[in-house]
């Protein structure tokens, strides 16, 4: 993998759920360094999409690479390649009856052969890096939202991974919280050199952190550009998503309506 070569590079995909195809001709390259939002309406199949990239869901059809590979289909290889990733999942994954610090320090227990005492170190440097090295010794229970999503954080980047990977990180948060976990992710990405892809429908939090929006919709990427560029687009599919229309191209949820009705 050269400096230029893409961190992810999705070629002509196909991704196929419950024998539909979810998403449609995707090509997307991620480039090293970016923070690469990926917007869409709930249901249109950002999670789906990250399920391709972490090796959850092989494609239907086209390609999808992670630091310049194919992603591997067999085990060995798949979970090595993971290794690499840092993924921040809907809901934070914490365990109850652990600590912080040992939420936290799971990643490093179960991947690296490190001595007790290096391992809470990491994870003190990891708790500070997101801004709670005083909760180390804290239950989730005793944690606000905002603060069990730093740690989740925190645990993500435990195996300080190149590529970053956020599905809906905003998820549950009130303004303030949401303010300082995007601020944390752009500064993370930037501080320590990572590749952060965002999935969220939170256009608006988002923006500011993104250098690159791409937007799903009906089955496939209507829109690829800056932030600039989305929020200057005319096209009437765009803007039906960032004002947050229910009525126009974008067939919000439509099997969910169909299964419904
Ligand atoms: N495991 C699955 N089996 C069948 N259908 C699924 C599965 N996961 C997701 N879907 C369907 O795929 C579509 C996209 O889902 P998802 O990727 O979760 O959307 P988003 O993350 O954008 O809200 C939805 O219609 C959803 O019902
Ligand atoms: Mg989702």
């Amino acid at each position: 993998m050269t400096a230029d070569t893409p961190i992810v590079r999705l070629a002509d995909v196909r991704l196929d759920r419950g024998g539909r195809a979810v998403l449609r001709d995707i090509s997307l390259d991620v480039p090293r360094g970016s923070i690469t939002a990926v917007l869409g309406p709930s249901g249109s199949g950002k999670s789906t999409l990250l399920a391709a990239l972490t090796g959850e869901l092989a494609p239907a059809a086209g390609k999808v690479e992670v630091f310049g590979k194919p992603v591997p289909q067999a085990k060995k290889a798949l979970l090595e390649m993971r290794k690499g990733v840092g993924v921040l999942l809907q809901g934070n994954g914490l365990l109850t009856d652990l600590t912080v610090a040992e939420n936290v320090g799971l990643p490093l227990q179960a991947h690296t052969d490190l001595p007790k005492p290096v391992i809470r170190r990491l994870v003190e440097m990891k708790l500070h890096a997101v801004g709670l090295r005083a909760a180390a010794d804290l239950f989730p229970r005793e944690l606000s939202g905002g603060m069990a999503r730093r740690v989740a954080l925190a645990r993500a980047l435990a195996l300080d991974p190149p590529l970053m990977i956020y599905d809906e990180p905003l998820t549950g948060l009130d303004p303030i919280a949401s303010g300082v976990i995007m601020s944390l992710i752009k500064r993370l990405n930037d501080t320590l050199g990572l590749t952060s892809i965002i999935v969220t429908h939170h256009v608006h939090e988002t923006m500011p952190v993104a250098g690159h929006a791409v937007v799903i919709a009906n089955g496939g990427i209507v829109f690829s550009g800056t932030p600039a560029q989305l929020e200057a687009s005319t096209d009437p599919l765009v803007k039906q998503f960032l004002n947050g229309e229910p009525d126009g191209p974008i067939a919000f949820d439509a099997v969910a309506r169909s299964q419904a009705a």
